[in-house]
């Protein structure tokens, strides 16, 4: 298909403000959790980039806090990270002083008493470097640590800023189905008040993704025709080539609906099909976006499917199926895809279908939402006039590639030049953001860190949302639980996913679009 590519110029770049006023007041980060693989592969990459384009504070310190008695290898663990999974030169001179801000505690998290110590060491550390009274505390553990460590913050009197800020970042998963998740909501605003809490979803944190946001709510041209009266059906799809990467234990209590669809997808979809909110402050997005998913009637089960892999080939190479991963029990009944039919029932979208779907091992690795317009009421060129090398007139198609190739296509059916008749065949343009800004985005916790440390919660679940989520996908979750699938593995390793997947959209007249990224 022919594209046009579309380019930023530099004179437009210069323009745009790099906003010195987002530098956050000198605090103290600590990482509960810091010894797992969050903290180097991404967070500390994330919290060095900040530092090189001057959007940390000067007087500020980064504090881990896990089980393992560690002492100066920590940080020298942490540089490792920031080298090999932030890209950055091992001789860049600013990565000595940032590492001079980084430090290690040593406590176990359920240690009621050892938090004492912990306090006693924050403010040793602040008045050593002279910083005032802001405090983050990221829970990057275990879920079953959520609690405690909450509940011991409130005693030891850390989670009521005296003078400052301070807030908790809590990773997901926050919860497992609605109960859990109102239990944990309970706890956590039980010591914290909802403004300082930030429930992650590092999806928000994707330039592609708030980038939604912008294409739908910055341009004229789009909302007049973002309704049923122009979208036929949207798709989203996260589909990963990987598999589960040692994370065996985790994936058998999660499974591919609870630990991408209910928190990533849902994300997606919510950009997609909210209204425009009145500002870009917390409240009114996050209330915008509840709306959205409280739209959405019960999904019955049936409109509901699940898959699993089986040994095949991914990117050349032979991988084994789900069951043979490592720490995975042989007869495992978790999914590792999940595609689910919903419809917001709102004066907007009444009657037009949402596909999603999110799988590991799939084909390709992209996670894309398609946007199908209605064809034209009268197709006047017929397939007779179609050119010998196109397929038949497609209906309008936007394209909002999330990863890789980052970009946004729109298709639409050209004239083939020179032909004799009017032959049509479809093109595509395309904006790529590689392409326009010259830049790769950021991995997404960059944005959310700084966010979080600015108090500013806007890309951050609130506990509504949460909960609204988890509420749509229990029923499911229960019901899949209580009944083992029977033909576990159905699908093979590198390809689109099992059968009956297709068959849901089937139903309905659809195809999955499967030639997704560029
Ligand atoms: C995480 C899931 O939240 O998101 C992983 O736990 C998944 O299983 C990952 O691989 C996908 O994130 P990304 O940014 O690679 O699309």
């Amino acid at each position: 298909m022919a594209t046009v590519q579309m380019k930023v110029s530099p004179e437009d770049l210069s323009q745009v403000p790099h906003g010195s006023e987002r530098v956050p007041s000198p605090g103290i980060m600590v990482i509960f959790g810091a010894s797992g693989d969050l903290t180097k592969r991404k967070l500390l990459p994330a919290l060095f980039h900040l530092e090189q384009v001057g959007l940390l504070p000067k007087q500020f310190a980064i504090v881990g806090v896990a089980r393992r008695p560690l002492g100066d290898e920590f940080a020298a663990d942490m540089r490792e990270g920031i080298v090999e999974f932030g890209g950055v030169d091992a001789s860049d001179p600013r990565l000595e002083s940032f590492i001079q801000k980084v430090s290690y505690y040593a406590l176990s998290f359920d240690d009621a008493a050892g938090y004492g110590g912990l306090k006693a060491e924050l403010d040793r550390i602040a008045t050593e470097k002279g910083i005032g009274p802001d405090r983050l505390f990221y829970l990057a553990t275990a879920p079953e640590y959520f609690t405690p460590i909450v509940e011991n913050l409130g005693i030891q009197g850390m989670a009521q800023p005296e003078h400052g800020r301070v807030g908790v970042v809590i990773e997901k998963p926050f919860g497992h189905d609605l109960n859990s998740a109102r239990e944990l909501n309970q706890q956590v605003n039980a010591v914290f008040h909802e403004s300082q809490v930030f429930r992650i979803d590092h999806y928000l944190g994707k330039e592609t993704v708030q980038n939604i946001l912008v294409f739908r709510f910055a341009n004229g041209i789009f909302e007049p025709i973002w309704n049923r009266n122009y979208i036929d059906h949207v798709q989203i799809t996260a589909a990963e080539t990987l598999g589960v990467e040692g994370r065996g234990p985790f994936y058998e209590k999660a499974g591919a609906l609870r630990d991408v669809v209910q928190n990533h997808v849902m994300e997606l979809l919510s950009f997609v099909a909210m209204e425009p909110p009145s500002s870009f402050e917390a409240d009114s997005v996050r209330r915008e976006k509840v709306k959205v998913w409280r739209a959405i009637p019960p999904v019955p089960v049936l409109n509901a499917v699940r898959g699993q892999y089986g040994p095949g080939v991914v990117d050349g190479q032979k991988v084994v199926g789900y069951r043979d991963e490592e720490r995975v029990n042989p007869q495992s009944g978790t999914e590792t895809f999940a595609a689910v039919r919903l419809s917001v029932d709102n004066w907007r979208w009444a009657g037009v279908p949402f596909y999603l779907r999110a799988g590991k091992r799939l084909k390709k690795r992209a996670t894309e939402i398609s946007i199908q317009f209605k064809q034209p009421p009268l197709l006047i060129f017929n397939r007779m006039q179609m050119a010998a090398h196109c397929q038949e007139i497609q209906p309008n198609l936007l394209t909002i590639r999330i990863q890789p190739d980052e970009g946004i296509a729109l298709r639409f059916g050209a004239k083939v030049p020179s032909a004799p008749e009017m032959s049509v065949c479809p093109v595509n343009m395309d904006f790529d953001y590689a392409a326009a800004f010259g830049t790769s985005s950021a991995n997404g916790y960059e944005r959310l860190l700084l966010d979080a440390m600015l108090g500013d919660q806007t890309l951050f679940a609130h506990r509504d949302g949460v909960e609204t989520t988890w509420g749509l996908y229990t029923p499911i979750l229960q019901a899949w639980a209580a009944k083992e699938p029977e033909v576990f593995p159905n699908y093979f390793a590198g390809t689109w996913g099992p059968d009956c997947a297709d068959r849901l959209l089937e139903q309905g007249g659809h195809k999955w679009r499967n030639n997704l990224g560029k």
